[in-house]
């Protein structure tokens, strides 16, 4: 029996899946999309906390973390964030910028799917949810077998995306497709993730979930300003998920409590000009009270500052510039925003996602070993590569 066929099967309704779709179809593809889930593009709706951050004003290859860090240039130069800005005022979507480039829809993320939807469904895309795919083959054409029966395309595109959130339906689907394929895959690991402290040393961090403050973490020469959140188990917010896509398991962050100032010199000041104050009173002048009480616990100890000398001061200071901190690990995928790794981008060709090796088979978004910072920056690589495998079905 001839099964119906496809100019191309993409499996994944997430961002990168329904903008490719929505982008072939326009250019009068035949398309059908596929996910195992019954409702697309849910990573979407949980994005931003429900705002979506669905691009970066300022976007560039220095944002993305890969084996080979030029590969995700050729995509993003050819479909920019002002593309996709330009989309959603077309489609009447309010945004703002939230801070560092970040933009977020003003109402909500449901826009950004629906917009998404809508693109797909004027393309005469056809999508089926809540169907798992069983097997994929290759002859002449790729025949892909569902629980809802066999299809045959000429192009197939991988868009399941990485392993953050299981529960929401994050499988290592296209990973083993593309193994299967032939294409290496670089190591996966949680990204943009809490970090988790255990055991007596740091006891103390214990009592100060929801403290919040200015930091720079860093992890050699990366960087990043924003803010640091304890939790109940460890160390979140901007800046530590930042660096944790970057830390390597076992490897230790550098936390800098005082960014852009010295505190020896603003411990000797004081100690000059305030004597008889205590260390706890004047760390709490720029740190949360209750982190300067923390940290203030013995072996350091709470002092008259007027009566500590210079080197005590000097191993304070350290402690609140140069705090190094090595993670027992990470609250892992549960948690990630993102996966670390993925399809080997050695496999692939920059310029429109397909495999080098396997004539019509493409990888796209997140599964790709293409990770992006905190900011827009995840989107925008769904929408780029996306953007560019559907300009080559
Ligand atoms: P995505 O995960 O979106 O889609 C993959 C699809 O494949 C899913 O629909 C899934 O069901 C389907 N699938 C998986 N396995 C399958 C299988 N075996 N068979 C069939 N279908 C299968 N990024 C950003 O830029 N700004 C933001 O604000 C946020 N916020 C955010 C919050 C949270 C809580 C998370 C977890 C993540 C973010 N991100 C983000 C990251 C962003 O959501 C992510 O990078 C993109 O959704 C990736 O798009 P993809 O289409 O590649 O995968």
């Amino acid at each position: 029996m001839a099964h119906k066929h496809y100019d191309a099967v993409i499996i994944g309704a997430g961002a990168a899946g329904l903008f490719c779709a929505a982008m072939a179809g326009r250019r009068g593809k035949k398309i059908l999309v596929l996910d195992h889930v019954v409702e697309p593009g849910a990573k979407i709706l949980i994005s931003g906390g429900g705002r979506c951050n669905f691009t970066n004003a300022k976007v560039g290859g220095e944002n993305f973390i890969s084996k080979n860090p030029n590969f995700c240039k050729s995509a993003l130069a050819s479909f920019k964030p002002q593309d996709f800005i330009a989309l959603v005022e077309a489609h009447g979507i309010k945004y703002h910028e939230k801070k560092l480039g970040q933009l977020f829809c003003d109402n909500s993320a449901k826009e950004i799917l629906a917009m998404l939807l809508g693109l797909c469904s004027a393309a005469g895309v056809e999508l089926r949810t809540g169907h798992s795919v069983t097997e994929i083959s290759k002859a002449e054409h790729f025949r892909v077998e569902t629980t809802a029966g066999t299809v045959e395309s000429t192009a197939l595109v991988l868009a399941t995306g990485g392993l953050s959130i299981p529960k929401m339906g994050a499988t290592g689907f296209s990973y083993e497709m593309a193994r299967k394929f032939g294409l290496g895959i670089v190591e996966t690991r949680p990204g943009l993730v809490p970090l988790v402290f255990t055991g007596e040393r740091w006891a103390w961090m214990q009592g100060l979930s929801g403290v919040s403050f200015d930091s720079i973490a860093s992890h050699g020469k990366r960087k990043f300003r924003e803010n640091t959140l304890f939790t109940h188990r460890g160390l979140s917010g901007p800046a530590i998920l930042q660096i944790s896509s970057y830390l390597p398991p076992g490897g230790a962050l550098v936390l800098d409590m005082l960014p852009g100032q010295d505190a020896y010199e603003v411990l000797l000041e004081r100690k000059a000009s305030r004597k008889k104050a205590e260390l706890k009173t004047v760390l709490g002048e720029f740190l949360p009270a209750r982190l300067a009480h923390a940290l203030l616990q013995p072996p350091l100890g709470n002092h008259t500052i007027g009566d500590m000398p210079n080197k005590a001061l000097r191993n304070t200071a350290e402690m609140i510039n140069r705090f190094t901190l090595t993670p027992a690990g990470t609250e892992g995928y549960a948690k990630a925003e993102v996966t670390v790794g993925g399809v080997d981008t050695d496999g692939l060709f920059s310029k429109t996602m397909g495999a080098r090796e396997v004539p019509g088979l493409f990888v796209i978004g997140e599964a790709v070993d293409v990770t992006g910072w905190l900011g827009g920056y995840n989107f925008q690589w769904a929408w780029s590569s996306g953007h560019s495998a559907a300009l080559a079905l």
